[in-house]
């Protein structure tokens, strides 16, 4: 799980009446080396956690698991703990003493406290639960019981591995698709109490609880390396398969979209009169994408927001609004907090998710799974080209059920669309040269991208993925809107990716050639990405990438591809880990 954070863990086991643990800062190597050092008594019972660090700096004192005092329980915790000052405020005026700074130790010190006399594990973490306030996964052991463990969750994943003789708790499937495939996804305020051969589901008022299992459809390969050095270099090379898959079963051979798990009925599809696209980060960049192709196709407004700015600036939504949530977690808390807003206001929610059984798809109206596979390297990059698929999907079906393109103008979109996983092979197969580049860019401090149309949030997510992972200044811009101040970072040697639209067919084409021209003739280190055939580029390009051939729109399917290529090319010349960049974690299940 250390691509959830990784900035500290630890471990915990029951054995022999007591609770023996060990936990360190920085990556888990740390605590297998402390492990090796001074090894945990055998035992049958463990729990386990990465942390990335919210409330208190990545010291050992903060890592998880927190153990009460006396050592009675043990607690690991994901989220936020919002009113934890008042409940660390509560216990020390009863003589505890916290002996880490996080919020999490809180949550231990209640457990601790309600075990310590004399409640039931879980009758206790059910009290503690409702005494929380925030979002929060919680994951407790009680040094008097060696066979049993409760689990509790708000706002923050948790899933159930059920085994033979064995289970599992943990937030991703991937911690245990090596024992299991076999899964229960748990819902909002949940507790699970689990033995070896028992799994006994209540909501926080003890109430049995209804579950729903689901069997993981991917094995264990798909969650390794594989003989890659990187998660992300592995990520980037599935990404033909990845989208193939995506679009798979999706329509028909006469090119018409069939959207069966959309469960809206069609009638009320034709009503929506505005959609709103909400995101983080590289999806946020897939919406801005989906938003020109979605607009063009349906004749919907289109609006992109980051979810973290939704909610809190009212946004206008109705019944007819129809909100396409992008996520490939499926728990991104923004995100997460953003449907909720807008199912308030009763608008019907899509989402578009990769993780099956996770929270954002199960808080939404109807889910468009991205069929990518585990996406483990922090940095999204199969993701971003899976959810741009599955929004095409999305807008073609719109179009198909409101009528606003002819039937055979739908089949000729679906059939590039469906052609592009040989496309984006054959970008993937010519990447060579995008290699040699980043042996030029060891010292460079700072690198712009610049693209039109859809080509803008490509230039985007390119300088996202160096700032990501190879820790470089890196801004991506609307080519246009140089002139209107950022021609004014142009300077001598200073490199550029441009992503040049279509030529012939794409009207931005001659303007953009200009805006290469233009930021050459101030010095800059021109790095072009043009279709091939493309001749007009060739005396202003000092770097130049040919990309396939395809239309405007799915242009982002093969031009991403060496930007991504490029980012981990460069972060792995530079010695950092591509997998776990710094600072950052795979699922952002805090707001
Ligand atoms: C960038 C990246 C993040 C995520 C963002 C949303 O490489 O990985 O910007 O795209 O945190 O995550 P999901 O898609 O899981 O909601």
């Amino acid at each position: 799980m250390e691509y959830r954070g990784y900035d500290s863990a630890g471990v915990a086991v029951v054995a022999d009446g007591a609770i023996s643990y060990r936990k360190k800062a920085g990556k888990i190597v740390n605590l297998v080396a402390d492990l090796e050092a001074n090894p945990l008594p055998d035992s049958g019972l463990g729990i386990g956690h990465t942390r990335w660090a919210t409330h208190g700096g990545p010291t050992d004192a903060n890592a998880h698991p927190h153990v009460s005092t006396g050592d009675r329980v043990a607690l690991i915790h994901n989220g936020i703990i919002e009113n934890f000052a008042v409940l660390r405020a509560e216990l020390e005026a009863e003589g505890t003493e916290f002996t880490s700074e996080t919020d999490s130790e809180a949550a231990a010190q209640l457990l601790g406290r309600e075990v310590s006399a004399g409640v039931d594990l879980a009758d206790a973490m059910r009290a503690v639960c409702n005494r929380l306030e925030g979002a929060f996964t919680l994951v407790a052991v009680d040094a008097l019981e060696p066979h049993r463990l409760v689990a509790a969750r708000r706002n923050s994943p948790l899933v159930v591995g059920v085994g033979d003789g064995e289970n599992f708790v943990a937030s991703d499937v991937s911690a245990f698709i090596e024992f299991t495939r076999f899964a229960i996804e748990l819902g909002q305020d949940q507790v699970v109490d689990v033995t070896a051969d028992s799994i006994v589901v209540t909501d926080f008022a003890g109430n049995p609880a209804d579950t729903h299992p689901f069997e993981v459809t991917w094995d264990l390969s798909a969650a390794e390396k594989s003989g890659y050095d990187w998660f992300m270099r592995k990520e980037i090379y599935e990404q033909p398969r990845a989208v193939a898959d995506t679009l798979l079963g999706r329509y028909n051979t006469d090119g018409s979209l069939k959207l069966d798990e959309l469960h809206i009925p069609e009638s009320e599809l034709r009503l929506v009169d505005k959609i709103v696209i909400v995101a983080c980060g590289t999806a946020y960049y897939a919406g801005l994408v989906a938003k020109y192709a979605i607009e063009h196709w349906t004749r919907i407004a289109c609006e992109v927001e980051i979810a973290s700015e939704f909610r809190y600036r009212d946004p206008i939504i109705t019944r007819s609004t129809l909100v396409v949530t992008l996520s490939q977690s499926g728990e991104t808390a923004d995100t997460l907090m953003a449907i909720r807003h807008a199912r308030e206001q009763h608008a019907k929610v899509i989402a578009i998710c990769n993780t099956n059984g996770a929270t954002i798809p199960r808080e939404s109206d109807a889910v468009i799974y991205t069929h990518a596979g585990p996406e483990i390297g922090v940095a999204s990059t199969k993701g971003f080209l899976t959810q741009v698929a599955a929004c095409y999907l999305l807008g073609l079906y719109l179009a198909q059920v409101r009528g606003t393109m002819y039937d055979d103008e739908i089949h000729a979109v679906m059939a590039e669309l469906a052609a592009t996983p040989p496309l984006i092979q054959k970008v993937l197969d010519e990447l060579d040269p995008i290699k040699e580049l980043a042996k030029r860019f060891i010292d460079q401090k700072s690198v712009l991208f610049l693209g039109r149309h859809v080509g803008y949030p490509v230039a985007l997510e390119g300088a996202l993925k160096l700032k990501e992972i190879a820790y470089l200044h890196a801004e991506g811009f609307p080519a246009g809107e140089l002139k209107h101040g950022p021609i004014a970072l142009v300077e001598e040697g200073i490199p550029i990716f441009i992503i040049v639209p279509p030529q012939g067919r794409d009207q931005l084409h001659d303007k953009v050639v200009s805006n290469i021209q233009e930021v050459r003739a101030r010095g800059a280190l021109t790095i072009v990405l043009a279709e091939e055939g493309d001749h007009e580029v060739d005396p202003y390009a000092d770097v130049l990438f040919r990309l396939p051939k395809v239309s405007t729109l799915l242009q982002p399917l093969v031009a991403t591809v060496p930007l991504q290529m490029f980012a981990c090319e460069l972060a792995t010349l530079k010695g950092y880990d591509v997998d776990q960049p710094r600072n950052l974690a795979k699922s952002v299940t805090v707001e």
